[in-house]
Protein backbone atom coordinates (compact mmCIF):
# COMPACT_ATOMS: atom_id res chain seq x y z
CA UNK A 1 0.00 0.00 0.00
CA UNK A 2 0.64 3.63 -0.13
CA UNK A 3 -0.09 5.50 2.90
CA UNK A 4 0.36 9.13 3.31
CA UNK A 5 0.89 10.13 7.30
CA UNK A 6 1.12 13.47 8.66
CA UNK A 7 2.64 14.16 12.24
CA UNK A 8 5.28 11.02 10.89
CA UNK A 9 7.84 13.15 12.70
CA UNK A 10 6.46 12.75 16.22
CA UNK A 11 6.08 10.17 19.18
CA UNK A 12 3.37 8.29 17.78
CA UNK A 13 3.95 9.24 14.05
CA UNK A 14 7.72 7.99 13.94
CA UNK A 15 6.59 4.48 15.10
CA UNK A 16 3.91 4.42 13.39
CA UNK A 17 6.15 5.14 9.66
CA UNK A 18 8.63 2.48 11.32
CA UNK A 19 5.63 -0.66 11.36
CA UNK A 20 4.23 0.86 7.84
CA UNK A 21 7.85 0.36 6.63
CA UNK A 22 8.60 -2.38 8.11
CA UNK A 23 5.43 -4.47 6.89
CA UNK A 24 6.32 -3.42 3.10
CA UNK A 25 4.21 -0.09 2.96
CA UNK A 26 5.43 2.66 0.74
CA UNK A 27 5.22 6.08 3.33
CA UNK A 28 4.71 9.14 2.03
CA UNK A 29 5.05 11.86 5.15
CA UNK A 30 3.62 15.38 4.94
CA UNK A 31 5.98 17.02 7.07
CA UNK A 32 6.69 20.87 8.10
CA UNK A 33 10.52 20.44 7.82
CA UNK A 34 11.92 18.36 5.30
CA UNK A 35 15.41 18.58 6.67
CA UNK A 36 14.02 17.16 10.40
CA UNK A 37 12.46 14.41 8.42
CA UNK A 38 15.26 13.46 6.29
CA UNK A 39 17.96 13.01 9.81
CA UNK A 40 14.22 11.04 11.36
CA UNK A 41 13.75 8.86 8.10
CA UNK A 42 17.37 8.03 7.12
CA UNK A 43 18.10 4.44 6.54
CA UNK A 44 14.44 3.52 6.97
CA UNK A 45 13.08 1.99 3.97
CA UNK A 46 10.28 2.73 1.62
CA UNK A 47 9.69 6.09 2.83
CA UNK A 48 9.85 9.50 1.36
CA UNK A 49 8.38 12.87 2.76
CA UNK A 50 7.29 16.07 1.29
CA UNK A 51 7.17 19.64 2.66
CA UNK A 52 3.74 20.67 3.23
CA UNK A 53 1.57 23.54 4.51
CA UNK A 54 -0.94 21.95 7.18
CA UNK A 55 -3.04 25.43 7.01
CA UNK A 56 -3.30 26.20 3.48
CA UNK A 57 -3.19 24.62 0.12
CA UNK A 58 -0.71 23.66 -2.06
CA UNK A 59 1.35 21.68 -4.23
CA UNK A 60 1.35 18.96 -1.21
CA UNK A 61 -2.69 18.08 -2.38
CA UNK A 62 -1.05 16.43 -5.02
CA UNK A 63 0.80 13.91 -2.55
CA UNK A 64 -2.42 12.39 -1.69
CA UNK A 65 -3.21 10.94 -5.04
CA UNK A 66 -4.15 7.59 -5.77
CA UNK A 67 -2.83 6.96 -2.23
CA UNK A 68 -4.33 3.69 -0.29
CA UNK A 69 -4.57 5.08 3.25
CA UNK A 70 -4.07 8.42 4.79
CA UNK A 71 -3.52 8.38 8.89
CA UNK A 72 -3.84 11.90 9.85
CA UNK A 73 -1.54 12.68 13.26
CA UNK A 74 -0.77 16.36 12.89
CA UNK A 75 -1.12 18.89 15.58
CA UNK A 76 0.34 21.73 18.12
CA UNK A 77 1.86 19.61 20.87
CA UNK A 78 -0.46 20.50 24.66
CA UNK A 79 2.57 20.31 27.22
CA UNK A 80 4.77 22.76 25.50
CA UNK A 81 4.54 25.55 28.08
CA UNK A 82 1.89 27.31 29.27
CA UNK A 83 -1.58 27.65 27.21
CA UNK A 84 -0.77 31.72 26.08
CA UNK A 85 -4.05 32.84 23.91
CA UNK A 86 -1.55 32.20 20.68
CA UNK A 87 -0.83 28.87 21.84
CA UNK A 88 -4.83 27.63 22.26
CA UNK A 89 -5.46 29.30 18.42
CA UNK A 90 -2.42 27.16 17.43
CA UNK A 91 -3.78 23.83 19.24
CA UNK A 92 -7.17 24.37 17.68
CA UNK A 93 -6.29 25.58 13.86
CA UNK A 94 -3.34 23.16 13.61
CA UNK A 95 -6.00 20.70 14.22
CA UNK A 96 -9.14 21.56 13.06
CA UNK A 97 -7.90 23.84 9.68
CA UNK A 98 -5.19 21.28 9.50
CA UNK A 99 -8.00 17.88 8.73
CA UNK A 100 -10.39 20.48 6.90
CA UNK A 101 -7.46 21.32 4.48
CA UNK A 102 -6.59 17.63 4.22
CA UNK A 103 -9.88 16.87 2.98
CA UNK A 104 -9.80 19.73 0.54
CA UNK A 105 -6.87 17.54 -0.67
CA UNK A 106 -8.59 14.40 -0.68
CA UNK A 107 -11.84 16.55 -2.15
CA UNK A 108 -9.37 16.76 -5.05
CA UNK A 109 -8.05 13.64 -6.16
CA UNK A 110 -8.87 12.08 -9.24
CA UNK A 111 -8.33 8.55 -7.21
CA UNK A 112 -9.27 9.03 -3.20
CA UNK A 113 -8.22 7.35 -0.71
CA UNK A 114 -9.91 4.57 0.37
CA UNK A 115 -9.27 5.28 4.42
CA UNK A 116 -8.84 7.79 6.45
CA UNK A 117 -7.73 7.06 9.97
CA UNK A 118 -7.24 10.73 12.17
CA UNK A 119 -6.79 11.44 15.12
CA UNK A 120 -8.97 12.72 18.13
CA UNK A 121 -8.63 12.74 21.81
CA UNK A 122 -10.26 12.01 25.16
CA UNK A 123 -10.53 15.36 25.75
CA UNK A 124 -13.76 14.81 23.72
CA UNK A 125 -15.40 14.08 26.68
CA UNK A 126 -14.32 16.80 29.19
CA UNK A 127 -13.49 15.99 32.58
CA UNK A 128 -15.28 13.70 35.63
CA UNK A 129 -14.11 11.81 38.53
CA UNK A 130 -17.39 9.77 38.58
CA UNK A 131 -18.54 9.32 34.99
CA UNK A 132 -17.41 6.59 32.93
CA UNK A 133 -17.25 7.58 29.33
CA UNK A 134 -17.43 4.88 25.99
CA UNK A 135 -17.74 5.85 22.40
CA UNK A 136 -21.51 6.82 22.28
CA UNK A 137 -21.05 9.26 24.71
CA UNK A 138 -21.71 13.11 24.03
CA UNK A 139 -18.75 15.72 23.75
CA UNK A 140 -18.18 17.86 27.21
CA UNK A 141 -17.93 21.19 27.22
CA UNK A 142 -14.33 22.62 28.13
CA UNK A 143 -11.73 23.73 25.90
CA UNK A 144 -10.43 20.58 24.56
CA UNK A 145 -13.38 19.35 23.90
CA UNK A 146 -14.39 21.84 21.87
CA UNK A 147 -10.86 21.23 20.12
CA UNK A 148 -11.70 17.59 19.56
CA UNK A 149 -15.07 17.92 18.23
CA UNK A 150 -14.32 20.36 16.02
CA UNK A 151 -11.58 18.76 14.66
CA UNK A 152 -13.49 15.07 14.27
CA UNK A 153 -16.50 17.36 12.46
CA UNK A 154 -13.84 18.22 10.27
CA UNK A 155 -12.58 15.04 9.36
CA UNK A 156 -16.70 13.80 9.04
CA UNK A 157 -16.05 15.35 5.76
CA UNK A 158 -14.19 12.59 3.84
CA UNK A 159 -17.45 10.41 4.54
CA UNK A 160 -19.21 12.74 1.81
CA UNK A 161 -16.38 11.91 -0.61
CA UNK A 162 -17.22 8.06 -0.40
CA UNK A 163 -13.38 7.60 1.87
CA UNK A 164 -13.54 5.48 4.74
CA UNK A 165 -13.13 7.40 7.85
CA UNK A 166 -12.12 6.11 11.44
CA UNK A 167 -11.26 8.56 14.01
CA UNK A 168 -9.21 7.20 16.88
CA UNK A 169 -9.66 8.94 20.24
CA UNK A 170 -6.49 8.58 22.22
CA UNK A 171 -5.51 8.05 25.76
CA UNK A 172 -2.12 9.27 27.16
CA UNK A 173 0.18 7.02 25.23
CA UNK A 174 3.01 5.05 27.39
CA UNK A 175 6.09 5.30 25.62
CA UNK A 176 9.55 6.50 24.99
CA UNK A 177 8.66 9.81 24.49
CA UNK A 178 5.33 12.12 25.65
CA UNK A 179 3.92 12.29 29.47
CA UNK A 180 5.61 9.21 30.72
CA UNK A 181 8.94 10.35 30.09
CA UNK A 182 7.92 13.77 31.66
CA UNK A 183 6.99 11.80 34.86
CA UNK A 184 10.26 9.63 34.84
CA UNK A 185 12.14 12.43 36.09
CA UNK A 186 11.14 12.91 40.09
CA UNK A 187 10.79 8.95 40.03
CA UNK A 188 13.91 8.74 39.05
CA UNK A 189 15.41 11.23 41.66
CA UNK A 190 13.21 9.64 44.15
CA UNK A 191 10.85 12.49 44.28
CA UNK A 192 7.66 11.13 42.72
CA UNK A 193 4.42 10.65 43.32
CA UNK A 194 0.64 12.09 42.03
CA UNK A 195 0.26 15.02 40.64
CA UNK A 196 -2.53 17.02 42.30
CA UNK A 197 -5.06 15.23 44.08
CA UNK A 198 -4.40 12.08 42.73
CA UNK A 199 -8.24 10.85 42.66
CA UNK A 200 -8.11 11.91 38.49
CA UNK A 201 -8.81 9.37 36.13
CA UNK A 202 -6.00 8.30 34.62
CA UNK A 203 -6.89 6.47 30.74
CA UNK A 204 -3.80 5.37 28.92
CA UNK A 205 -2.64 3.18 25.77
CA UNK A 206 0.51 1.18 25.69
CA UNK A 207 2.57 2.78 22.41
CA UNK A 208 2.65 -0.89 20.88
CA UNK A 209 -1.16 -1.35 20.90
CA UNK A 210 -1.93 2.14 19.67
CA UNK A 211 0.10 1.62 16.52
CA UNK A 212 -1.41 -1.95 16.12
CA UNK A 213 -4.88 -0.23 16.72
CA UNK A 214 -3.86 2.26 14.06
CA UNK A 215 -2.88 -0.43 11.40
CA UNK A 216 -5.96 -1.89 11.84
CA UNK A 217 -8.06 0.72 11.27
CA UNK A 218 -6.26 0.65 8.08
CA UNK A 219 -6.86 -2.63 6.98
CA UNK A 220 -10.18 -3.31 8.55
CA UNK A 221 -12.56 -2.99 6.15
CA UNK A 222 -15.48 -3.32 8.77
CA UNK A 223 -14.18 -0.31 10.83
CA UNK A 224 -15.67 2.81 10.50
CA UNK A 225 -16.77 5.58 13.07
CA UNK A 226 -15.14 6.59 16.05
CA UNK A 227 -13.36 3.83 18.29
CA UNK A 228 -11.58 4.98 21.83
CA UNK A 229 -8.31 3.91 21.65
CA UNK A 230 -7.70 3.12 25.19
CA UNK A 231 -6.62 0.19 27.43
CA UNK A 232 -9.35 -1.26 29.10
CA UNK A 233 -8.10 -0.98 32.06
CA UNK A 234 -7.83 2.76 32.92
CA UNK A 235 -6.84 3.72 36.68
CA UNK A 236 -6.52 6.52 38.97
CA UNK A 237 -3.11 9.12 38.84
CA UNK A 238 -2.60 7.68 42.30
CA UNK A 239 -2.87 4.11 41.65
CA UNK A 240 -0.80 4.68 38.42
CA UNK A 241 2.21 6.54 40.23
CA UNK A 242 2.32 3.71 42.69
CA UNK A 243 2.92 1.27 40.37
CA UNK A 244 5.36 3.20 37.85
CA UNK A 245 7.04 3.46 41.39
CA UNK A 246 6.75 -0.11 42.17
CA UNK A 247 8.17 -1.03 38.87
CA UNK A 248 10.90 1.56 39.14
CA UNK A 249 12.03 0.42 42.63
CA UNK A 250 11.73 4.14 44.04
CA UNK A 251 8.77 5.42 46.56
CA UNK A 252 6.12 7.30 45.10
CA UNK A 253 5.41 9.63 48.09
CA UNK A 254 5.86 13.29 47.12
CA UNK A 255 2.30 14.95 45.57
CA UNK A 256 2.95 17.79 42.88
CA UNK A 257 0.52 20.46 44.25
CA UNK A 258 -1.95 21.93 41.59
CA UNK A 259 -1.04 25.32 41.92
CA UNK A 260 2.53 24.52 41.01
CA UNK A 261 1.57 22.78 37.66
CA UNK A 262 -0.85 26.01 37.52
CA UNK A 263 1.88 28.18 37.94
CA UNK A 264 3.81 26.37 34.70
CA UNK A 265 1.20 25.59 32.73
CA UNK A 266 -1.70 27.92 33.17
CA UNK A 267 -4.92 26.07 32.00
CA UNK A 268 -2.79 23.40 30.25
CA UNK A 269 -2.49 21.99 34.23
CA UNK A 270 -6.17 20.74 33.63
CA UNK A 271 -4.99 18.35 31.18
CA UNK A 272 -2.73 16.25 34.04
CA UNK A 273 -4.56 17.50 36.93
CA UNK A 274 -8.42 16.14 35.45
CA UNK A 275 -9.12 13.41 34.03
CA UNK A 276 -11.83 10.92 32.54
CA UNK A 277 -12.61 7.21 32.33
CA UNK A 278 -12.84 5.99 29.67
CA UNK A 279 -13.31 2.59 28.12
CA UNK A 280 -12.82 1.12 24.44
CA UNK A 281 -16.40 -0.67 23.97
CA UNK A 282 -16.22 -0.79 20.43
CA UNK A 283 -12.59 -1.21 19.95
CA UNK A 284 -12.66 -4.27 22.01
CA UNK A 285 -16.64 -5.20 20.02
CA UNK A 286 -13.91 -5.48 17.02
CA UNK A 287 -11.75 -8.47 18.24
CA UNK A 288 -8.60 -5.69 18.72
CA UNK A 289 -7.01 -7.62 21.64
CA UNK A 290 -4.66 -5.30 23.72
CA UNK A 291 -1.34 -6.88 24.36
CA UNK A 292 -1.00 -4.18 27.57
CA UNK A 293 -4.66 -4.37 28.47
CA UNK A 294 -2.92 -3.23 32.39
CA UNK A 295 -0.90 -0.82 33.90
CA UNK A 296 1.66 -2.92 35.81
CA UNK A 297 2.16 -4.88 32.25
CA UNK A 298 2.59 -1.98 30.36
CA UNK A 299 4.95 -0.29 33.10
CA UNK A 300 6.98 -3.53 33.37
CA UNK A 301 7.36 -3.63 29.19
CA UNK A 302 8.46 0.08 28.81
CA UNK A 303 10.93 0.48 31.85
CA UNK A 304 11.66 -2.52 33.47
CA UNK A 305 14.71 -3.44 31.54
CA UNK A 306 16.27 0.16 32.97
CA UNK A 307 14.65 -0.11 36.31
CA UNK A 308 15.89 -3.91 37.47
CA UNK A 309 18.43 -4.29 40.40
CA UNK A 310 21.75 -3.79 39.80
CA UNK A 311 20.81 -1.27 37.06
CA UNK A 312 20.05 1.97 39.26
N1 LIG B 1 0.83 11.40 22.86
C1 LIG B 1 -0.33 11.39 23.53
O1 LIG B 1 -0.37 10.99 24.73
C2 LIG B 1 -1.60 11.83 22.85
C3 LIG B 1 -2.81 11.74 23.56
C4 LIG B 1 -3.98 12.15 22.94
C5 LIG B 1 -3.95 12.65 21.65
N2 LIG B 1 -2.76 12.75 20.99
C6 LIG B 1 -2.75 13.31 19.63
O2 LIG B 1 -2.14 12.40 18.74
C7 LIG B 1 -1.43 13.09 17.73
C8 LIG B 1 0.00 12.54 17.70
O3 LIG B 1 0.52 12.62 19.01
P1 LIG B 1 2.09 12.68 19.29
O4 LIG B 1 2.27 12.45 20.74
O5 LIG B 1 2.80 11.88 18.29
O6 LIG B 1 2.36 14.22 19.00
P2 LIG B 1 3.78 14.97 18.77
O7 LIG B 1 4.92 14.12 19.15
O8 LIG B 1 3.63 16.31 19.41
O9 LIG B 1 3.83 15.10 17.19
C9 LIG B 1 2.83 15.74 16.46
C10 LIG B 1 3.34 16.06 15.07
O10 LIG B 1 2.42 17.02 14.54
C11 LIG B 1 3.12 17.98 13.79
N3 LIG B 1 2.86 19.31 14.35
C12 LIG B 1 3.33 19.84 15.52
N4 LIG B 1 2.90 21.10 15.67
C13 LIG B 1 2.15 21.37 14.59
C14 LIG B 1 1.44 22.51 14.15
N5 LIG B 1 1.42 23.64 14.87
N6 LIG B 1 0.77 22.43 12.97
C15 LIG B 1 0.79 21.29 12.23
N7 LIG B 1 1.45 20.19 12.58
C16 LIG B 1 2.12 20.23 13.75
C17 LIG B 1 4.61 17.67 13.87
O11 LIG B 1 4.99 17.03 12.65
P3 LIG B 1 5.88 17.80 11.53
O12 LIG B 1 6.76 18.76 12.26
O13 LIG B 1 6.60 16.68 10.88
O14 LIG B 1 4.92 18.46 10.62
C18 LIG B 1 4.71 16.70 15.03
O15 LIG B 1 5.72 15.75 14.83
C19 LIG B 1 -1.47 14.58 18.10
O16 LIG B 1 -2.46 15.20 17.32
C20 LIG B 1 -1.88 14.56 19.56
O17 LIG B 1 -2.66 15.69 19.95
C21 LIG B 1 -1.58 12.34 21.55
Amino acid sequence: MRVVVTGATGFVGQQVVKALSDRGDQVVALVRSPGKAAKQFAGVPRVEWLGYTPKAAGDWFSALEGADAVIHLAGEPLANGRWTPQRKQEIYDSRVVGTQQLVQAIAQCQQRPRVLVSTSAIGYYGTSDTETFVETHAAGNDFLAKVCGDWEAAAQGVTELGVRLVILRFGIVLGEQGALAKLLLPFQLYLGGPLGSGQQWFSWIHQQDLVRLILTAVDQVGMQGVYNATAPEPLRMADFCRILAEVMQRPSWLPVPAPVLQLLLGEGADVVLKGQRVLPERTLATGFEFHYPNAKTALTNLLKPRYTEGSR
